[in-house]
C-alpha cells in the first residue's frame, strides 16, 4: 500500500488543509487509516464503531488484540451514544480539562464494537484538543479509534517522521501538522467506581486530578512491575512499553533515596535540589553523573556503543559517550515533550546500552518517570547500591 504523507498548518488552516483534512475524514468513513497529530503524540485512527476497521489498526500496529483503543471525539455531546451513564465526577473532569489530554474510562453502550474495547464492556473515551485531530473527527462524523502511531513496543512517535518510520507501506494516509506539544500519552482515568482510579500519569496530572474530583486512587500498575498473575486496569500497562532497542538503565541519587525508601526518601532528596536550583533536581547529584561515567566507561570498554540520556544543566559533565539532551530539569515540559524522540534517536543511532538520569516524580514528573520506569524494564541502579 502507498502511505499519502501531507503538511497541514495547524494553527491556519487553508482551504487546500480543509481539502486534505476532508480527505482524510473519507478514508476513515470507508474503513481505512490515517495517522494524525493530537496535542499529546500521534495517533492512528479509524471509524471506532465498524469492527473490521478497528481490526486494521491491530493489525498494522503489530498489537495484541486483548489491548483495547481509545475513542476519540470533537464534542462532549458525542460521549453520550457511547456510553451508559456519565458519573458526576466524570461531569465535573470533563468540564475541567476537555478538550485536552485526559482520557476516562466509562461503561460502554451496545455500539461499541469488541474489537475496540479488546471484550471489555468498559470504553476509553478522548476529547483531543489539537485543533487538526478535532476537526479529522468533526469531519469524519464518527468516534475515531486511535492508539499512538506506533510499532507496538515502540516509543510513541511524537513527529510526522517519527510515524512514517513505524507506518509506511502499512495505512492509507499520514497527516503531518509538526511536532507535538506534549509529548507523551493521556493520562487515563477510569471513572466507573466509587473513587476515580488513575490508570496512566499524564500532563493531566494527579495533583491537577485531585483539585477538580477530590480523592483519587492509583492503580497498582502505575508505579511499579506488576507481578505476572496480576490484571492491571489498563491492558497496555502489562506489555513492556516504550521500549527502545538498547538496554537502559536508570541511575538514581543515594542508596537510601527512590522507590525502596517511598515518597519519603524522594521528598528529601527534592529539599535538597531545590535548595540547590530551585527545584525539579532530583537524580541528577554528583554520585549520578560519577556512576554515569563509570559505567559508560566500563561498557565502552568492552566494545559497546554507549548512550547518555540527561539534560542540559549536566550534559557538559558527560566526556564520553552519545550524550543526549531531553531538556530541562527546571521545565518538565521540555523533557515530556522530547523524551520519546530521544529514545528514537538512540536507536537509530544503534546503542547497547542507555544510561540514563532520573527526574523528580512530582506534577509532570510522574508521567515521565512511569515511561521511563518502564522503557527500562524497571532497571534502576541507587548510586552506592549497585553491583
Ligand atoms: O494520548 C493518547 O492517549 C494517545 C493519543 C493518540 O490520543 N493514545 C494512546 O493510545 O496512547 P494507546 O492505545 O497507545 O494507549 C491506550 C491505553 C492502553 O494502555 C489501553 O490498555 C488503555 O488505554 N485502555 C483503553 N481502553 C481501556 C479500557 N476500557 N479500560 C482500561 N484501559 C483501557
Ligand atoms: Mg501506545
Amino acid at each position: 500500500m502507498d502511505t499519502k504523507v501531507v503538511v497541514i498548518d495547524r494553527e491556519k488552516p487553508e482551504a487546500a488543509d480543509i481539502a486534505l483534512l476532508n480527505e482524510a475524514a473519507q478514508v476513515l468513513q470507508s474503513g481505512g487509516l490515517v495517522a494524525f497529530p493530537t496535542e499529546t503524540v500521534y495517533g492512528l485512527g479509524a471509524n471506532g464503531l465498524d469492527d473490521e476497521a478497528a481490526r486494521k489498526i491491530y493489525a498494522a500496529k503489530g498489537r495484541p488484540s486483548d489491548n483495547p483503543l481509545i475513542l476519540h471525539i470533537s464534542a462532549v455531546e458525542e460521549l453520550t451514544p457511547l456510553v451508559r451513564a456519565v458519573p458526576e465526577t466524570a461531569r465535573k473532569l470533563m468540564d475541567a480539562f476537555w478538550p485536552g489530554p485526559l482520557t476516562m474510562i466509562f461503561e460502554k453502550s451496545g455500539i461499541v464494537p469488541d474489537s475496540t474495547t479488546g471484550g471489555l464492556d468498559t470504553v476509553a473515551v478522548r476529547m483531543p484538543s489539537d485543533p487538526i485531530a478535532s476537526r479529522l473527527i468533526a469531519l469524519a462524523g464518527i468516534p475515531v479509534a486511535a492508539p499512538s502511531a506506533n510499532l507496538s513496543g515502540r516509543p510513541s512517535p511524537t513527529t510526522a517522521q517519527h510515524v512514517v518510520e513505524d507506518m509506511s507501506g502499512r495505512i492509507e494516509m499520514i497527516l503531518d501538522g509538526g511536532p507535538v506539544g506534549i509529548g507523551v500519552e493521556s493520562t487515563i482515568v477510569d471513572v466507573t467506581g466509587p473513587v476515580p482510579m488513575l490508570l496512566r500519569p499524564g500532563a493531566v496530572t494527579m495533583e491537577m486530578l485531585r483539585d477538580v474530583a477530590g480523592e483519587v486512587s492509583v492503580d497498582p500498575a502505575v508505579a511499579g512491575p506488576v507481578a505476572a498473575d496480576v490484571k492491571p486496569k489498563a491492558p497496555g500497562m502489562k506489555y513492556r512499553h516504550y521500549a527502545p532497542k538498547a538496554e537502559l538503565v536508570l541511575v538514581e541519587d543515594g542508596g537510601d533515596i527512590g522507590e525502596a525508601a517511598g515518597t519519603d526518601g524522594v521528598r528529601r532528596i527534592e529539599k535538597a535540589a531545590e535548595k540547590a536550583d530551585g527545584g525539579h533536581a532530583s537524580g541528577a547529584g554528583r554520585a549520578v553523573i560519577d556512576t554515569i561515567n563509570r559505567l559508560t566507561e566500563e561498557r565502552l570498554a568492552e566494545g559497546h556503543r554507549v548512550g547518555i540520556l540527561c539534560t542540559d544543566e549536566t550534559k557538559a559533565c558527560y566526556p564520553a559517550g552519545i550524550v543526549r539532551s531531553v531538556g530541562l530539569r527546571t521545565s518538565q515540559e521540555t523533557i515530556a515533550r522530547s523524551l520519546f524522540a530521544v529514545l528514537r534517536e538512540f536507536d537509530s543511532l544503534g546503542v547497547d546500552y542507555i544510561y540514563s538520569e532520573s527526574f523528580a516524580r512530582d506534577h509532570l514528573g510522574q508521567a515521565i518517570m512511569n515511561r521511563l520506569t518502564k522503557a527500562a524494564g524497571y532497571r534502576v541502579i541507587r548510586c552506592g547500591e549497585e553491583r
